[in-house]
């Protein structure tokens, strides 16, 4: 059923004037006839039973992305997360993942298809006009503001004051250069320091939570020790600043684990030692992941793989952990074998 079908006096009243003819409003609202083409009636804005059709859709398809969102939450509920099912091209995936993914997507597309329906067959389709002002000045308006900003450079006599004019120019011109002063503020850079630590052959590995020297048997399975060199005390002048540097993260791995062959010859019986600082910009790592063997830097994510050399497998850091080689000294106490071969901490500045 068309416009054309339904009997004249059923449509609803027209503007009088026919598009463009100019009224005494007109006259003083140039935007009154945009040249728009004449709005036509849709079969809903004309017939009550054509419009309730509409409605009975518009609500039909809300209703169907509730029960969408009804099945949604009784996938969650009811499917194990470990049911895999294959799905044609994919192949196997999450049953769960499936039926999550599904019915999400069908809910919020009903909400979208309902919500376009209700806008294309019920609500208002008058087309309007939106008054836009010529953006650029009217040219008694730019006149004015030239001559303003003439009447101001002579009232301030900068033409005819050369010798303050110039150094004005010579001041604004140095002032920014006070700025390249303040990078000073950035440093000092770190030089060689962080190429050395406290760590030397012989020194024993001390917990730092316990303050005792460690042995191969405090140091678990799975479980993650921090340490720090003999002799380094909290009350020392530089504690802050040598433990920021020979922190270390002792862990022990079943030596089969060890993918890292140099790992691997550094360690005593799967026990390896890295420095807990992070090579992106030097947070303290602490979060490990005993069944991966990774650690993680809380500031930026990174992540370290612990059973292959450290080595970065996600985040922003650049480098692998540097590890310490350690040994078992005669009374039967870890030792570092030597200092860290390679700077510890954030590596930007270090190494080529
Ligand atoms: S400091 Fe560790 S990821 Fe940024």
């Amino acid at each position: 059923m068309s416009s054309q079908d339904i009997p004249e006096e059923n449509l609803p009243a027209e503007q009088d004037t026919e598009p463009g003819a100019v009224t005494v409003a007109d006259e003083r609202n140039p935007f009154a006839d945009p040249g728009l083409p004449p709005h036509e009636h849709r079969i809903q804005d004309i017939d009550e039973r054509a419009a309730r059709r509409s409605e009975r859709t518009v609500a039909m398809l809300f209703t169907l992305s509730m029960l969408a969102t009804i099945a949604f939450i009784a996938s969650y509920v009811a499917i194990p997360k470990d049911k895999s099912i294959y799905v044609f091209p994919i192949g196997h995936i999450s049953a769960l993942n499936f039926a999550l993914g599904l019915t999400l997507g069908v809910a919020l597309f009903l909400i979208g298809a309902g919500a376009v329906h209700w806008a294309r067959t019920l609500m208002s389709d008058v087309e309007i006009a939106d008054e836009r002002h010529p953006i650029e000045a009217p040219p008694e308006v730019k006149a004015k503001v030239l001559a303003d900003f003439k009447t101001g450079a002579e009232e301030s006599q900068l033409g005819r004051r050369k010798l303050i004019r110039n150094t004005m120019l010579g001041a604004l011109a140095l002032v920014p250069l006070s700025g390249i002063v303040l990078l000073r503020d950035l440093g000092p850079l770190p030089g060689t320091s962080l190429r050395h630590t406290l760590w030397s052959k012989g020194k024993l590995l001390v917990n730092m939570n316990t303050n005792q020297p460690m042995r191969p048997a405090d140091v678990a399975v799975g479980s993650l020790t921090f340490a720090k060199p003999e002799g380094l005390e909290e009350h020392d002048e530089n504690f802050q600043v040598e433990i920021a540097k020979a922190a270390l993260m002792i862990v022990r791995l079943q030596p089969d684990n060890i993918k890292d062959k140099r790992e691997l010859q550094w360690s005593h019986q799967g026990i390896v030692a890295f420095s807990k600082i992070c090579t992106h910009v030097g947070c303290p790592i602490s979060l490990y992941e005993q069944q991966t063997h990774h650690v993680l830097c809380p500031c930026h994510q990174s992540t370290f793989d612990l059973s292959d050399g450290a080595r970065v497998i996600f985040g922003p850091a650049g480098h692998a952990l540097p590890q310490l080689r350690i040994g078992v000294n005669a009374d039967g106490y870890l030792e570092a074998l030597g200092d860290f071969e390679e700077p510890v901490g954030p590596a930007f500045w270090e190494r080529g």
